[in-house]
């Protein structure tokens, strides 16, 4: 039983993109470096030009998640004491139409060049990952961060130029959510064990 649960500890796995403004300012190198550097194993990796419909099966189509996403865009507004109308300047009724519209950026922008699709290994994996690559918004990240040392976007100027925040890399938010992205982009095949 002891020794089961260690197995389980030691080869915990996490789902990471490099998305496709890592690729294109040519981080793909540096990016790796610092998950091997602190001990993580690759256990599958792979450049792909990314279809629409594999980027709609990655990101969630519960209402609450979308719902999360119109709010982030209306927090970042109201942070900034932009004022809007939904209708008259976004084009849409309520939070919900409005995350679907910020979620059709996230598949345009994941479309738009390669992606670099990584499974990592190791204890910890999914929390390590996320401590390596820092906070979602680049320009808060802190330096040591892969987002904080590369990228200082914002989620203002991503709302108001309508397209989504570039902010290098996607990474499991959770083990559950691991394995179900683990199978999106890797085939039992493609995994090394
Ligand atoms: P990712 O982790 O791939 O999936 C959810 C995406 O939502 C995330 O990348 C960001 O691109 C985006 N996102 C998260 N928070 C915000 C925010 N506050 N403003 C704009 N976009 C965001």
């Amino acid at each position: 039983m002891i020794r089961n649960n260690l197995q389980k500890f030691k080869k915990e796995r996490t789902l990471v993109l490099i998305k496709p403004d890592g690729v294109e300012r040519g981080l793909v190198g540096e990016i790796i470096n610092r998950f091997e550097k602190c001990g993580l194993k690759i256990v599958g990796l792979g450049i792909v030009r990314a279809s629409k419909n594999q980027i709609d099966r990655h990101y969630p189509k519960t209402k609450n998640w979308i719902e999360n996403l119109g709010n982030n865009f209306i927090r970042s507004c109201e942070e900034n004491n932009l004022k809007f109308d939904l209708k008259k300047d976004l084009g849409v009724n309520n939070i919900f139409e409005l995350g679907l519209m910020v979620r059709r950026w996230l598949i345009d922008f994941m479309c738009s060049g390669p992606i670099v699709k990584i499974a990592l290994e190791g204890n910890h994996a999914v929390e390590v990952v996320r401590k390596i690559i820092g906070p979602t918004l680049p320009y808060k990240a802190p330096p040591g961060t892969i987002r904080g040392d590369f990228s200082i976007d914002s989620p203002i100027v991503a709302n108001l130029e309508k397209r989504a925040l570039k902010n290098l890399i996607h990474a499991s938010g959770n083990i559950q959510e691991a394995n179900f992205e683990l199978k999106i982009w890797f085939t039992s095949k493609e995994l090394l064990n």
